[in-house]
């Protein structure tokens, strides 16, 4: 079988109950998604799947021939990220960054439907997603400025608006 990742055909060796999760990391490499409760309870595996996120720990592969994945790898580059990455960037929306790619896929899908800055309509969309550094409050204020449109220049930060420890938002 084969599945496309970030534009790439990919041909698949491993057997078809094998996860999605297990497949990237393991088998192409690809280690953007986190391997985290690997139960579908902390969102850091999820991938966009023709488009919608979806928990890559959950899925066997058998049922993905021909789909169409983007990890957090095909978002951007280090030296053009997307949008919504340059929002985390700038307000300081990931620290360990365990859980950062699969909040960047969910925003991106959040975006990509049209997503506004409206707080708690993001809650809705990044809900089920867990991170133990930030106290959510920067990503939401992330995804809220890329939604915004807003543009960054990634040499500053959001100039004296946050302390750079965990949950130091004023
Ligand atoms: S690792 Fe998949 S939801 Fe936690
Ligand atoms: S940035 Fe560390 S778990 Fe979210």
């Amino acid at each position: 079988m084969k599945i496309v990742v970030n534009g790439a055909v990919r041909e698949i060796g491993s057997s078809p109950t094998t996860s999605l999760l297990f497949v990237l990391r393991e088998e192409l490499g690809v280690t953007g998604p986190k391997a985290g409760c690997q139960q579908g309870g902390c969102g850091a595996c999820t991938v966009l799947i023709d488009g919608s996120p979806r928990r890559s720990c959950l899925l066997p592969v058998g049922y993905l021939d021909g789909a169409e994945i983007t990890t957090v790898e095909g978002l951007g580059t280090p030296m053009s990220l997307a949008p919504v990455q340059q929002a985390f960037v700038h307000h300081y929306a990931a620290q360990c960054g365990f859980c950062t790619s699969g909040f960047l896929l969910a925003a991106q899908a959040y975006l990509d439907r049209g997503g506004t800055d409206d707080r708690e309509a993001i809650i809705e969309a990044l809900g089920g997603h867990v991170c133990r550094c930030t106290g959510y409050v920067k990503i939401i204020e992330a995804v809220a400025a890329a939604a915004r449109g807003d543009t960054f220049d990634l040499t500053t930060t959001a100039p004296g608006k946050y302390t750079t420890v965990a949950g130091g938002a004023r």
